[in-house]
């Protein structure tokens, strides 16, 4: 296993005059990582992308990328990073390939135009690149945005809310193409988001952002176990099913039962429950249309940390 260092901060602090926008924030995020640093607004996420990226000071502590000092990145760790911030500066006259162009000069990048169409390939915007910026969709934006990020086939790219301001069908395209940048380019992801649906999607490990305060990081599915235990999902065809089965499930000495519209889950201590009591069901002709283990969801986690972190830390 490969855990070298892409992006590291030690008690990083950070004040905007009376704000403290960080206090004493440490993280590690390892080659191959696809980071989701989750927080409600103004928890200090921008600010931790900025530190990150050099563009401010911290007033303590210290935060590095690939092993460089931020305060002092070099033009070659620079170019080893993507960026798609809020502000998607685009040049809405110029077409995407125009847009493009110019910041592959800026980044002397070798072969610009065939970068272009692998990068807008990618993005499945190629078809569209001789239309001006302005005439995009804000999917569309932020699409092309993520294709400038690629230019520099960079080994870190760093999204700072990527869907935020999408509808959810736009939300979707994004998040998976983040996914597929994150398996097939082989880059390390760093991504905040204020929503904990799309961190669970895209991320395999997260910190919890709140108040300038890191309250928790770790691999999404630890984070998950640490408080919850395994939930399953079964679907049943009809009421009667689902009755029947409640009751075989109260026999069986399961008291955390939730019964939602046609579903049945519940709390288990050992996957092996599963074969047993599908058994139970099929022995007592309970039909089952579908059995989930339940994703363990962060959600529950989220909000005992960031209700707990809350007034003032
Ligand atoms: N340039 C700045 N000047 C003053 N306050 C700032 C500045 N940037 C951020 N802040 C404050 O710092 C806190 C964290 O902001 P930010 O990092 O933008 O949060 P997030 O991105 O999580 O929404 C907020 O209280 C915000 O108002
Ligand atoms: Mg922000």
């Amino acid at each position: 296993m490969n855990t070298q260092v892409i992006i590291s901060f030690e008690e990083v602090s950070k004040r905007f005059g009376p704000i403290e926008a960080l206090r004493k924030v440490s993280f590690q995020v390892c080659r191959g990582d696809v980071f989701g640093y989750l927080g409600p607004n103004g928890a200090g996420k921008t600010t931790t992308i900025r530190i990150i990226l050099g563009l401010l000071i911290p007033n303590e502590g210290k935060a590095t990328v690939l092993g460089n000092d931020s305060t002092n990145l070099l033009l070659n760790t620079k170019k080893e990073i993507g960026t798609v911030l809020e502000t998607d500066g685009l040049y809405p006259d110029l077409s995407a390939e125009e847009n493009l162009t110019f910041y592959g000069r800026v980044y002397s990048i070798q072969d610009i135009s065939l970068r272009i169409k692998e990068v807008l390939d990618f993005v499945g915007l190629y078809n569209r690149r001789k239309d001006p910026v302005k005439k995009y969709s804000r999917g569309m934006k932020r699409r092309l945005a993520i294709a400038r990020a690629m230019m520099v086939r960079p080994s870190i790219l760093i999204f700072d809310e990527p869907t935020t301001g999408l509808d959810p069908e736009q939300q979707g395209h994004i998040q998976q193409m983040i996914k597929k940048v994150a398996t097939e380019e082989n880059v390390t992801i760093f991504l905040s988001s204020h929503n904990l649906n799309e961190v669970q999607e895209v991320c395999d490990k997260i910190g919890i952002v709140n108040n300038g305060r890191l309250l928790v990081t770790g691999g999404i599915d630890e984070l998950a176990k640490v408080d919850r235990k395994l939930q399953v999902r079964f679907a049943f065809p009809s009421h009667d099913n689902l009755s029947r089965a409640e009751k075989i499930l109260l026999r069986l000495g399961y008291s955390t039962i939730k019964v939602e519209q046609q579903e049945i889950s519940v709390q288990l201590s050992d996957e092996a429950e599963i074969h047993s009591i599908v058994k139970k069901f099929i022995d007592n002709n309970v039909h089952v249309t579908e059995i989930r283990k339940q994703y363990p969801s962060i959600e529950d986690l989220y909000f005992k940390y960031v209700t707990r972190g809350g007034k003032g830390g």
